[in-house]
């Protein structure tokens, strides 16, 4: 009964790198590709609960609006935007976070995590409500995540039944769009039973999406396998191989049985080279369309102004039907 709409965001908190692109950025884009009515955002807001330099962190946001552009995000067919550029998500977040409980927000392994059982800013504990008002705002029906976000996205189910239960049936609940091809856990180059991050302090553990071909060669050259020389896909017993073959698979855009027959007979120091250049060849073209347009910040922030105005056009009318509702 609800029409599809796919939403999704990515945070500008640092360069982006290979795991945010498989695992968000290029799904998005074939999501698109395939016809799905698309809204993707910069999570501007969201990344203030880290510090941020003001400067800096508006920087990094067109930053990351030219690689999701450079990407192949078709910004007028979707809708393309800055998060802060939209009122009615933090709006929307805050009658949210009325229905939420501190107990049921603090339980959730993220925040744990984060906070580390330290004195951490509320806006921490907030992050998942705020997801949930990003993508209720635009009766999303679909939101494309990881495995990891299952719980903020169950969150996100929770709040659209207490809010109905109070005021009316208004929002489709979204289902989550996992991905089948290991593209939602790509691990860290130099510490392979973690996640590639950001935040990771070794900038070796990640390739990121304005790494030139020589330090993209000299970052998979590096990244930490095991002693086996053969090599073989087993994510448990050997995650750092296996991701090698995960990444391979992706940038080839092979199924992983495909990489591996490419692997046969090579040893994981000559297997890593074949990795590297494919890495290249499929982050070449992106890099050199983002650097493109980022020699044009007057373009990239008409597109982006272009973006809000329809986003605002979609989310408002839904924050005003809430506001009703809730007799605001
Ligand atoms: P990071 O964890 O690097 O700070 P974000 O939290 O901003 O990245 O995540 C942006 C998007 O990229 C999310 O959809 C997230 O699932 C995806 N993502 C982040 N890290 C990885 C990874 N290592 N592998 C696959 N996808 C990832
Ligand atoms: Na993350």
């Amino acid at each position: 009964r609800w029409p599809r709409r796919v939403v999704s965001a990515l945070q500008p908190t640092g360069a982006l790198h290979v795991g945010n692109y498989f695992g968000a950025v290029r799904r998005c884009v074939r999501l698109q590709r395939r016809g799905e009515p698309l809204v993707l955002f910069v999570a501007d807001l969201h990344a203030h609960t880290a510090p941020q330099d003001p400067a800096e962190l508006q920087r990094r946001s067109l930053e990351t609006a030219a690689y999701l552009l450079a990407s192949g995000v078709d910004a007028e067919r979707g809708v393309l935007f800055l998060q802060s550029a939209v009122p009615a998500h933090a709006r929307l977040c805050w009658l949210l976070a009325c229905l939420a409980t501190q107990a049921r927000l603090a339980h959730l392994p993220q925040y744990r995590e984060r906070a580390a059982g330290g004195d951490a800013p509320l806006g921490l504990l907030l992050y998942p409500v705020l997801q949930a008002a990003d993508v209720l705002v635009y009766r999303a029906t679909h939101v494309p995540v990881g495995a990891d976000q299952l719980q903020h996205l169950q969150l996100t189910a929770q709040l659209v039944r207490t809010f109905h239960h109070r005021f009316g049936r208004l929002f489709p609940t979204p289902a989550p769009l996992l991905p089948d091809d290991g593209s939602d856990r790509i691990r860290s180059l130099r510490d392979p039973s973690k996640k590639m991050s950001k935040s990771d302090s070794d900038p070796k553990s990640r390739i990121l999406l304005s790494d030139g071909d020589d330090l993209i060669r000299l970052k998979i050259q590096k990244a930490v396998t095991d002693f086996t020389p053969e090599v073989s896909f087993d994510p448990a017993a050997r995650p750092g191989v296996s991701n090698l073959v995960t990444l391979h698979s992706l940038a080839a855009d092979k199924l992983p049985e495909e990489a591996l027959e490419e692997a046969r007979g090579l040893s994981t120091a000559q297997y890593k080279r074949v990795v590297a250049d494919a890495l290249c060849g499929a982050l070449r073209p992106v890099r050199e369309r983002a650097q493109a347009l980022l020699a044009r910040p007057a373009l990239l922030h008409e597109l982006l102004r272009h973006g809000a105005a329809r986003a605002r056009a979609l989310a408002d009318p839904v924050y005003a039907e809430v506001a009703a509702r809730a007799g605001l």
